[in-house]
């Protein structure tokens, strides 16, 4: 579902030369909830959004269900696949602020032109959120706002579920159910899931874990 071949990324390059992956290589199967564990700084972030075609590599390659994604020039072939295979969760909410929860988590299918605000709601009261649903994001605390993005970022039905440190500010047990949910769905809907996380619990739930260090991934479950 995912791999990397021999993928480097350098910010600034012949300026700073911040070398962050360096020659990363990296295959994800189909419908596996994978954990990304390392440092602060060490380039999770990066590696995600390198998977999300929201950065390109220095070098190497980069492959999504079967499509070798750092060989598409066009924006609007990114974006397709974008809409279309996966799902987000940023590492900060990324909800947009003029728009209730409602019309936030419609919102993926709307660009597709697919809406059904039934779909939207029913996601927001599977995470606890269907009696806020008109309510503005500035209105929600940290945790309800992960929540949300985490629907939104479902709303598609994704082959691959990329998220950004989701549960940083959840309690223990709304974090359990997510880690639980995830591992879940990975089985009964073959999605396929990497999340960013510090928190080492995760690893509990995850069918793999790697940790980021020294520019480098290291299996370690
Ligand atoms: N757009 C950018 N331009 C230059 N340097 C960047 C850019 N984005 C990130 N970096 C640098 O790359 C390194 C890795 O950043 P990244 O955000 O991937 O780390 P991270 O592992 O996600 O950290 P955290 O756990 O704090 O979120 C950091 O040193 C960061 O300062
Ligand atoms: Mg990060």
């Amino acid at each position: 579902m995912i791999e990397l071949k021999h993928v480097t990324k350098i910010y600034n390059p012949g300026k700073e030369d911040l070398c962050v992956l360096e020659d990363v290589s990296l295959t994800i199967a189909r419908g596996k909830f994978t954990v990304l564990l390392g440092p602060s700084g060490s380039g999770k972030s990066t590696l995600l959004n390198l998977i999300a075609m929201l950065d390109v590599p220095t070098s190497g390659q980069i492959w999504v269900d079967g499509k070798n994604i750092t060989a598409l020039k066009s924006e609007s072939a990114r974006s397709k696949l974008r809409l279309t295979k996966m799902g987000f969760v940023f590492q900060f909410d990324g909800l947009l602020p003029e728009f209730s929860l409602l019309e936030n988590v419609e919102m993926p299918a709307r660009m597709l032109g697919k809406s059904s605000p039934k779909k939207a709601q029913s996601l927001l009261e599977r995470f606890g959120l269907g009696h806020m649903v008109h309510k503005l994001p500035a209105d929600l605390s940290g945790g309800e706002k992960q929540r949300a993005s985490i629907a939104r970022a479902l709303r598609n039905n994704p082959v691959l579920l990329l998220a950004d440190e989701p549960t940083g500010n959840l309690d223990a047990q709304r974090k359990i159910q997510v880690f639980e949910d995830f591992a879940r769905m990975s089985r009964s809907e073959k999605l396929t899931i990497l999340m960013v996380t510090h928190d080492v619990h995760a690893a509990d739930f995850a069918d793999e874990v790697f940790t980021l260090q020294n520019k480098q991934l290291i299996k370690t479950k």
